[in-house]
């Protein structure tokens, strides 16, 4: 394959669709929401917006610029850029997160097409409470045949889609359902603001309450503030590598970030109305929108049509950022090896999908297998997730950092983002050419991104 074109997307905009997709994902439905309700609600949203615009939009132009500049996979980006071999391995990082990440990624995309099923079989309006629906959950996940079949669907769906290539596979899935998720979003929204008491979510949301901030939230928020816009694992490298020179970088990313915080909000804002007009609490934890959600859903007055829409929601969100993921991998296949993209991914298919059993496994025949981290006991599925949003995601992004700060060189990058039109004088990259916007870059790039992550690692392992 590397010795035909590289396929590359049809415009901007379609790119931009595709990047959103890659981030707004469950990432944002499904984790933000219960990570927001466990830490303080508003407090947390504030402290991950910093993060977000302090070091998720510096590494996030930084992701596509060594994408598009070396029109590589990440592993190939490195080499492409560096004489220091060492350099590779943080693209090879990049590989090794995107199995972490899609193993259990796959089986919460899998529970979400099935609570599609459900929802249109009608089976929440027979839940009475959340603790009901808590263990119908339970009972689902306790047959391993039910968590591997619907993992083994999501699977398939992504699979299919990387066969068709980035112009007739990512682009175009995203094209149609990134559209289609705002809409529906919309549409909860709407629903949850008119919801008797609906304001409690909202104070919720958006009144901070700084007694719950601790340095456990600034880990929580920079982790997420990684897996949310895709970062760190040279998912926006790869897709930055079919974006042409004549794009404008620094635009689109504005867009993709302001896109992804937006769409976390309006899931928030749906969610919490829900939960809290009906007398609930928000800190249930990753089974917020599976456990406390459907019967909540089911009693609104389009109850049955909510919750279809919820679970759809999910199921594309999911969708859009899986095959992200698994174009990670494809992609060093293709370049590295100069496999077709069809053996390139059948062969990352079958590995991930083997790595991804113990994970689905976890919730039934290998329940029993944890490790304590701290006093927690995690199950394979949560040291996966653990794993790739606190480790393998901010080291990515701190290599990264390193990377363009003191090997590579800022200017080099300021030149790079400098490259393309998008005709947007306030948020494209002609912002680079005030010389105050440049220096601040520089020294988020090479020195506030890597030192922050580096303290949260340090607080991370308990040496601080
Ligand atoms: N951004 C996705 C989400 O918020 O769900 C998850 C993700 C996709 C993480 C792609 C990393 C990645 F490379």
């Amino acid at each position: 394959m590397s010795t035909t074109t590289r396929e590359n997307w049809t415009s901007k905009r379609n790119f931009i669709l595709a990047a959103a997709g890659s981030a707004v994902g469950l990432g944002n439905i499904w984790k933000f929401p219960y990570i927001a309700g466990e830490n303080g609600g508003a407090a947390f949203l504030i402290i991950y917006v910093i993060c977000i615009l302090m070091i998720g939009i510096p590494i996030l132009n930084l992701e596509i610029l060594l994408g598009r500049e070396t029109q590589k996979n990440p592993v190939g980006a490195f080499k492409q850029l560096s004489t220091n071999p060492l350099w590779q391995y943080v693209g090879g990082l990049g590989v090794v997160a995107s199995f972490t990440i899609l193993s259990f990624y796959s089986v919460v995309g899998g529970w979400s097409i099935a609570y599609m099923l459900e929802a249109i079989n009608g089976t929440f309006k027979g839940f009475e409470n959340p603790q009901v629906a808590g263990e119908f959950f339970n009972l689902k996940n306790s047959n391993a045949n039910w968590v591997l079949g619907f993992h083994t669907l999501f699977f398939l769906i992504t699979v299919g889609i990387i066969l068709s290539g980035v112009r007739k596979g990512l682009e175009k899935v995203s094209r149609y359902l990134m559209p289609l998720l705002l809409l529906i979003l919309f549409f909860l929204v709407f629903q949850g603001l008119f919801l008797p008491e609906s304001e409690k979510g909202l104070e919720f949301l958006f009144a901070p309450d700084w007694s719950k901030i601790n340095a456990q939230t600034f880990l929580l928020a920079l982790g997420h503030a990684f897996f949310t816009l895709s970062l760190g694992m040279g998912a926006m490298m790869t897709y930055g590598s079919y974006l042409s020179k004549k794009d404008d970088i620094v635009h689109a990313s504005n867009i993709i970030a302001f896109l992804d915080t937006f769409i976390a909000i309006l899931a928030g804002v749906a969610i919490f109305t829900v939960v809290f007009s009906s007398g609930y609490s928000p800190t249930a934890g990753p089974g917020l929108v599976f456990h406390v959600l459907p019967p909540l859903l089911a009693k609104l007055p389009l109850g049955y049509i909510m919750s279809i829409m919820f679970f759809l929601l999910l199921s594309i969100a999911a969708i859009t950022s899986a095959i992200s993921i698994l174009e990670v991998s494809v992609a060093y296949l293709m370049d590295e090896f100069s496999f077709s993209r069809k053996r390139a991914t059948s062969i990352m298919s079958i590995a991930v999908y083997l790595a991804a059993i113990p994970c689905a496994l976890s919730f039934n025949v290998l329940s029993d297998v944890t490790l304590n981290i701290g006093a927690k006991p995690y199950t394979i599925f949560d040291i996966f997730d653990y794993l790739a949003s606190n480790i393998y995601l901010p080291l990515g992004g701190f290599f990264i950092a390193l990377f363009v700060g003191h090997a590579w060189g800022v200017d080099k990058a300021i030149k790079g983002l400098l490259m393309g039109d998008s005709n947007n004088s306030r948020f494209g990259n002609s912002i680079f050419k005030n010389a105050t916007v440049v220096s601040v870059f520089g020294f988020l790039v090479k020195f506030i991104s890597p030192l922050l992550i580096f303290l949260v690692f340090l607080y991370q392992f308990g040496l601080i």
